[in-house]
């Protein structure tokens, strides 16, 4: 069996998109892959146009059912409000900074005014959108949540020897709500919005490892190897160091990755798929025991790289694809 995994699509409705994406699903058509996984972030702002646009083009490629395409979301699906608000580009926004302080001061103002709007119901909301858009991706798969999680987490079985196990990493965490007001003072007093606290732009990830465990533990999983996907990345510290500075990584981090890595060690996990960070790289966690793959470079112009697992009984191997 053959997985193609990709990440962070951020649809929008340009023709520009459109054609890389499809570029993106002809490659993978072109490498026969028996299922599609993407992890995360599949609109930018979780407009009802964005979704519109990037189901038509799964649909196109015959992407209509759980048993060739699973997803998950990422923070851009699940707090629109936050999102919607950005008229800049986050990962410049450092440089905008320096070129004009007022407007980007401005710009940041409404986004942290829009972050006072976000509610935990807000989030739920959001959540049950995205399961509600690709509702048919779930038909077949087990929940193992509640209405509250939207269903998250999900086991897919993909046959006697693999199963799927889809993590949901956006929950709101109590580390963000609870450290808000000081990420707010410090950023009146550094104007510095990757500051040493957690995230008022929720892209910080925390996982419920008790639901998590539980799907585990339940008898048709136990058995299975297991791909797990989530949305936020589990680089190593020094790894992670290598692309952004330490305060930046900690507004993008998970916030209880250490937490959910003693369940992982403890599971029959063969490998971790996510998104969040924008390259395609695979990678080794917990000294080496497991290997992470990273798809969400893959449809960015200056990338254009994704990648394919093939499944045997006891072993996955990765093939990095390159498009031409
Ligand atoms: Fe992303
Ligand atoms: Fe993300």
């Amino acid at each position: 069996m053959r997985i193609a995994h990709i990440s962070d699509i951020h649809a929008d409705t340009s023709t520009a998109f459109q054609k890389r994406f499809r570029d993106l699903l002809q490659s993978i058509r072109t490498h026969r892959a028996d299922h599609l996984v993407i992890t995360g972030d599949l609109t930018d702002k979780a407009l009802p146009d964005e979704y519109d646009t990037v189901i038509r083009i799964l649909k196109e490629f015959d992407y209509s059912s759980g048993e060739n395409l699973t997803v998950i979301p990422g923070n851009h699906d699940l707090y629109p409000a936050v999102y919607q608000s950005f008229t800049f580009r986050l990962s410049t926004l450092r440089e905008e900074f320096r070129e004009d302080p007022v407007r980007i001061t401005k710009e940041l103002y409404r986004v942290l005014r829009a972050y006072r709007k976000f509610t935990p119901q807000t989030y739920r909301d959001a959540l049950r959108t995205f399961v509600a858009h690709f509702k048919w991706s779930f038909d077949d798969a087990m929940s193992f949540g509640t209405e509250k999680t939207g269903g998250f987490p999900y086991v897919k079985h993909l046959n006697d020897d693999f199963a799927i196990v889809c993590i949901e990493s956006n929950y709101v965490s109590p580390h963000i709500k609870n450290f808000l007001p000081y990420a707010l003072v410090k950023y009146a007093i550094t104007k510095d919005m990757f500051s040493v606290t957690d995230s008022p732009i929720c892209s910080n990830g925390w996982i419920d490892t008790g639901l998590f465990e539980q799907a585990l533990s339940h008898p048709a999983v136990k058995n299975k190897q297991l791909i797990v996907l989530l949305h936020h990345y589990l680089y190593p510290e020094e790894h992670g160091l290598r692309y952004m500075s330490k305060d930046f990584e900690r507004t993008m981090s998970l916030v209880n990755k250490d937490e959910f890595l003693r369940v992982v060690r403890e599971s029959n996990t063969a490998m971790l798929l996510h998104g969040h960070w924008h390259i395609t790289e695979a990678y080794s966690i917990c000294n080496g025991t497991f290997t992470a793959l990273n798809g969400a470079g893959s449809i960015r112009e200056d990338n254009g790289k994704w990648n394919i697992l093939d499944l045997s009984a006891n072993k996955v191997n990765i093939d990095e694809v390159h498009m031409s």
